[in-house]
Formats: C-alpha cells, structure tokens, sequence
C-alpha cells in the first residue's frame, strides 16, 4: 500500500474489485484528453492496485509519437492527483505502446491488430480489448467500421470468461436529436449496445454517485423527496474558467450543448427518478430514462418564458480582468452562442408534478460550484412570527458536488438568551473530513468500470435521446421566437433577467399551494436563485 493510501479515515472500507486483465486501446492518443484526464487515471488505478499484471495500453492517432510513453510520463506528473512514484510508472510504462494511422485506413486496424496479439502474448491481456474514442463524433462511425472489419470485435458473447470489447465513447454525442440518432445507428450497426459505453464524466464522481447513496442507503429523506414536501429544486453548474481557447468549439455547441443536454440533465435524473429495483446497469437506468420522458417539453414561446440564455462581457474573475465571450479568440464578434442558460422545468409525474425544478449552468460566473439544493416548504403556520430575529427560511438540502463536497442541511434554531430568537444554521457533513481528501477523479471510476464491464455509469443510448428530445425544441424555440441574449459581466451570477424565472407565478404553483399547502397564509413561497 503506497503512502496515499495509509489514511485512518478509509479503514473499515472495502476492498474495490480490480479491472479484468485487458488492452485499453485509446484512438486519438496524440489530443488533450489522453495526456489530463485518461494517463492520469490510470497511472492512478496503476497506484491503487485496481488494475491486475495482465494490462496495457495502446495509443492510436495519425501523428507519428516515438516517445508516447515519455510524453505520458510527463503529463501523469503534471496532471496526475497524487505525486508520480517511479516504481509504479515503470512498471505501467512496460505495457504502454503507440500505433501510428489514419483511422480510415484498413492497414491502421491491421497494425493495431499486430500489436494487440503481441500484448496478448507477452502481457496476458487475454483478447480483452477497451477501445476509447476520445476522438470528435465523426470519427466513431469510421473507427468501429475499421474495428470490426480487422476482427478486433466480436459479437458479446454469454460463455464465462469468454473475451470482450468494449467501445468507450466520448462527449459531445451528437449535436441534436437527428445526429444522435444517426450515431447511436452508426455504433449499433457493428456492436451491441451492451458493448458500448458513452461517457458522461459527471457519472463518475464519487458526489454525483453519492445522490443515489444519500436517497437509496437511508430512510429519513425519501419520504420528504416529493410534491408533499419539496417547494422547488435548483440545479447549478457554475464555472469561473471561460471558454479556454476552445472557442471554435463553443460557437458551435453553446453551453445548452455542452452541459445541461449532459451533466445537467443527469443531475436532474438522479434527483428525480424511482428507487430502481437493484443496482444494475439497466434497472437504474430504466429509471433515469422515466425521468427524462416526463419531462414536459419546452417548445415555442415557452422557450422564451421558461429560459434565459447569457453571454459572458468583460468582468473581473478572482480580481483579474477578463475579456469577454465576443473578444475571445475564434468567436464572432457579433456571436449569440450562449455561456449562460437558466431553465425552468416541469416534471409531469406523480412524485414531482408541479414543483419547479430550477436549472442554471455558466461559465465565467462569480465561482465555481455544482450542487443540486433540494428547497423544502414553506411553514403551514408561523409560530415564532414576530420573534426578534425570526427568518422564515425554509429548511433547505443542499448536495455540494463540488469543490469542497458535502452534504448539508439548514434548519431553523433558536439563538442562546432569553425569548424566542431564531437563525437558520447548517449542520455539515464534508467528504474531506469524513474519508480523507484524495477522492478519485470521475475518469478513474468510468475506466475501471468500462474495463470491469460495469455500464450503470454510463448513458444508455435511449437516455442520450431523450436528453436530445428535451433540448432541441428549446432551440427552435429560441430561433423562431427570436430569443435575446442577455448579458452578464464576467465573474457575477449571470444575467440579473434569470432572475424572474425563479419567482413563483405560474399556474403551476399555484396548483401545487393549493393541493399541498402553502405558507404561512396561503401566500407563496419566496423563492430566488442560491448564492453558493
Ligand atoms: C465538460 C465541458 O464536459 O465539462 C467543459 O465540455 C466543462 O466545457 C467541463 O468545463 C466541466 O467539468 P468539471 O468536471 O470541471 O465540472
């Protein structure tokens, strides 16, 4: 056990299974992801023991890269979350190799063939492939085409160690529902879908995971999780960074492209789904699909009342002065893709029907943090009206997914001294205190489960349909309403326009008041966006 690992905090816990012996084959080795988040994590599950001898790694890009190993020493020392400890890489580095090639060209496969029967044969990975698509979307078609002619997949097979391929795909899935579809025909056409895994990273952090723990592992929140209880839900992903040089990349998707039609919507599903009948693949996401197809569609003038969409101007971030997204390199300066988009959503289901769920997602905002707030009804009578210092603050859950994870409740206690004086205080739980801060990344988790076989964290292709199905009338909406873009400096909490989205007003609130019981009075329940 290495020094990390020593922590008094994580003793009691289990053991993890390890990955099966396999060849993780990574197309696109030569780009971004490879060098800071996939070699970083499984130099990581190298450290942790997760991974067994029989493993290694194949790069496949059309660069040629004689030092790929090298090149990855480096990147795992800078990006890795705990220091690089030669013993350990050098014994990684054994099984790491570069396959040069086009990814439409047959003699790539054949190669690539080659060099997976060499590891076979000197590193016991045992016809176990993982091929890692970190690659733009209109790659995948070609490359399973390529996979699949070489004979490096195969049908599933159900006899017992029998060897497997499974095909890891990554963000963005398509760029609309049409897209997707297309996508999810181009993969099915030459593998199962059992075979394949499409990457949502927001699925593996432990936090994100956590949700299904803090409502399924215990029995005192479950009955509050409903109409009867819940005022509304908000759901934040806030980012201070920018677009980051990705530019060209932003004007095309837009952060409804890039966040909420993924991370988001994912978050919202955890939240809101059924108990699922076991913990398997398909049983949870039988249920996160539900939640999905009750979502109620935002389609034409709703587009407009139910969402606000921002883009970022000039501002101060952490005191700095930043641009803002029209000076960024490779944007329009007359662009309209939005940095910022507020929503408010409806769920029409027994559970939820007629509490909002409050949905925001930007970049350059004032910090960054995603948590999902769980905001509870208001008082049906207020006892302590009138007492010095009374709030009326509803009890609130909030759900930190990050930074500083955690769990936290506020509630209503009395101030020491004589009266009645109240304040909201919060009781806190932090992973960082309870286990120990050296949290696995998200992409630790997805690749041990993609080589474990595991796909409960990973979306499902009719998911991924839904999340288009949700989306895309949102922005037909947007054009054909002639939607405004309004503006918000950099470093602040987005356009104060998204503000009136979350004051109660519909019909639907109303409905919900009146069927469960409003505040104090029957008037309705104050709401406004968080300040994390
Ligand atoms: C990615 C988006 O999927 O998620 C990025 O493409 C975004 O634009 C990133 O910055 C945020 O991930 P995290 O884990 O830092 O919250």
């Amino acid at each position: 056990m290495t020094q990390a690992e020593k922590n008094p905090l994580r003793e009691g816990m289990p053991e993890e299974r390890t990955a099966s012996p396999a060849a993780l084959v990574i197309f696109g080795a030569s780009g971004d992801l490879t060098r800071r988040k996939l070699l970083p994590a499984v130099y990581n599950l190298t450290l942790s023991r997760l991974l067994t001898g029989g493993f290694a790694v194949v790069g496949v890009a059309r660069r040629p890269k004689p030092d790929f190993a090298k090149e990855m020493r480096e990147a795992v020392g800078k990006y890795s979350r705990r220091p690089l400890e030669e013993a350990t890489w050098s014994e990684l580095e054994k099984g790491i190799s570069y396959v040069q090639g086009a990814f439409d060209e047959a003699e790539t496969y054949t190669r690539l063939a080659a060099e997976l029967e060499r590891l076979d044969a000197e590193r016991g990975t045992r016809k176990n492939r993982v091929f890692y698509l970190a690659v733009a979307p209109d790659q995948f078609a070609p490359i399973v085409r390529g996979l699949r002619a070489a004979n490096l997949v195969a049908p599933p097979s159900h006899e017992k160690d029998a060897p497997f391929q499974h095909v890891v795909v990554e963000k963005p899935f398509g760029e609309d529902l049409e897209s997707a579809r297309a996508l999810n025909r181009d993969l099915l056409a030459h593998l199962a879908e059992s075979q394949i895994y499409r990457i949502d990273h927001y699925l593996g952090k432990e936090t994100v995971q956590n949700l299904l723990v803090l409502r399924f592992g215990n029995t005192i929140f479950e009955p509050l999780w409903s109409r009867q209880h819940v005022d509304h839900v908000q759901i934040t992903v806030a980012e201070e960074i920018g677009v980051e040089g990705r530019g060209k990349f932003y004007e095309k998707v837009g952060i409804t492209r890039d966040i909420v039609q993924n991370h988001a919507l994912q978050l919202l599903t955890l939240v809101a789904m059924e108990p699922p009948s076991s913990w398997d693949a398909d049983a949870v996401r039988d249920e996160k699909v539900k939640v999905l197809r009750t979502l109620r569609p935002i389609a034409g003038p709703d587009a407009l009342s139910s969402t606000v969409r921002g883009q970022y101007a000039p501002g101060m971030v952490r005191g700095e002065k930043v641009p803002g997204y029209t000076e960024e390199p490779d944007v329009a300066k007359d662009s309209t893709t939005e940095t910022y988009v507020a929503m408010k959503l409806h769920l029409d289901s027994w559970r939820w029907g007629g509490v909002p769920f409050y949905l925001r997602a930007g970049k350059r905002l004032a910090k960054r943090v995603a948590e999902v707030v769980l905001h509870f009804k208001p008082l049906p009578h207020g006892l302590f009206k009138g007492a010095p210092g009374a709030t009326e603050e509803p009890n609130a859950l909030v759900m930190r997914l990050q930074p500083d994870e955690g769990i936290s409740l506020r509630f209503a206690a009395k101030i020491p001294g004589g009266g009645i004086a109240i304040r909201g205080v919060t009781m806190d739980f932090r992973y960082g205190a309870a286990f120990g801060s050296s949290t696995p990344e998200a992409y630790e988790r997805l690749l041990l489960d993609a080589l474990r076989g595991d796909a409960t964290l990973f979306t499902r292709a009719d998911e991924v349909e839904a999340q288009w199905g949700f989306v895309d009338p949102i922005f037909e909406g947007w054009r054909t309403q002639s939607a405004p873009i309004a503006r918000y400096a950099a470093g602040s909490w987005g356009p104060p326009e998204a503000d009136a989205l979350v004051e109660p007003s519909s019909s639907d609130d109303a409905h919900v008041r009146a069927v469960c019981g409003a505040g104090d009075g029957g008037k309705a329940p104050e709401r406004a966006w968080r300040r994390p």
